[in-house]
């Protein structure tokens, strides 16, 4: 029997990067996953390389009436949640320091990252609750575990969400639903490479990766390790999974 046999997965952002690596890797493992991704196309494209009946449901983690229908629609197609990956984000390289930053990019930062994880988290523990428990694994960045400086808007956003699930893992423990989040450090996707190459201190921080570079498929599979449960007494945690960065 695989880990994820008859469990049901929400991962946001999954058209590409690591959202996708982990819809790859749920799906490997027996889960049905829905993949909410803003992007038609390149959801479609993963839910068509993850094969095992995952569905691509179009959607903009920012707007709560398109992520409670997206919530609504997985539920309603697999009959149940199980496991929920808030994972859309990013930074740009419009980020800066909070003098220099446009204003709009704190907003944009604030919106996806932290509103829709905070929307991700209010349609959808109420499902997870309904499937009796499960797991909520949300994504941080090590930029909420130590300084950068030019990263102040994306930090922030970060920050929130580390702080977010914190409280909602004691908030819904009684629910048997955990809440934990990963603090990547730069991790190999496409967008990333294109970052670092425009941002000295970013580019500076990925050279002191103890262990080397990080893959898409690291961090993936550190999600299906909190997903899983071989984690079922971690809740609340914000885990690196940095390459030895925050500790060097
Ligand atoms: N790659 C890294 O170095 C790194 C490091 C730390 C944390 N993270 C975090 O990991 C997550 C994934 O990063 P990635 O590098 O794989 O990103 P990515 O840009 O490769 O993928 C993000 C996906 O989210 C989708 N998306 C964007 N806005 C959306 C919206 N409003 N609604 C739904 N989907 C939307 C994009 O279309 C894209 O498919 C992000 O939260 C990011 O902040 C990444």
């Amino acid at each position: 029997m695989a880990r994820f046999d008859g469990k049901c997965v929400f991962i946001t952002g999954a058209g590409t990067g690591i959202g996708r690596e982990a819809a790859l890797a749920f799906a490997a493992e027996g889960a049905r996953v829905a993949i909410a991704e803003i992007h038609a196309a390149s959801g479609e494209e993963t839910a068509h390389r993850a094969g095992n009946g995952a569905i691509a449901i179009p959607t903009d983690v920012t707007d709560p009436g398109s992520m409670e229908a997206a919530i609504h629609r997985a539920v309603d197609h697999f009959g149940a949640l199980h496991i929920l990956h808030n994972n859309a984000g990013g930074s740009t390289p419009e980020d800066g320091s909070v003098v220099d930053a446009p204003i709009a990019e704190f907003w944009r930062a604030i919106k996806l990252d932290l509103f829709g994880t905070f929307l991700g988290c209010r349609y959808g523990i109420p499902a997870i609750i309904r499937a009796g428990g499960g797991a909520v694994v949300n994504m941080s960045s090590n930029l909420a575990l130590m300084g950068v400086a030019g990263r102040d808007c994306y930090t922030a956003a970060k920050g929130g969400v580390a702080a977010l699930t914190r409280s909602l893992a004691v908030e819904y423990a009684r629910d048997r639903v955990r809440v934990n989040a990963l603090a990547p450090s730069a991790t190999m996707t496409d967008r990333v490479r294109a970052l670092l190459s425009g941002n000295a201190a970013l580019g500076a921080m990925s050279n002191t990766h103890l262990l080397g570079p990080i893959e898409p498929t690291d961090v993936a599979q550190s999600v299906l390790f909190l997903a899983s449960d071989a984690a079922r007494k971690i809740t609340g945690q914000v885990i690196a999974v940095d390459s030895g960065v925050t500790i060097s």
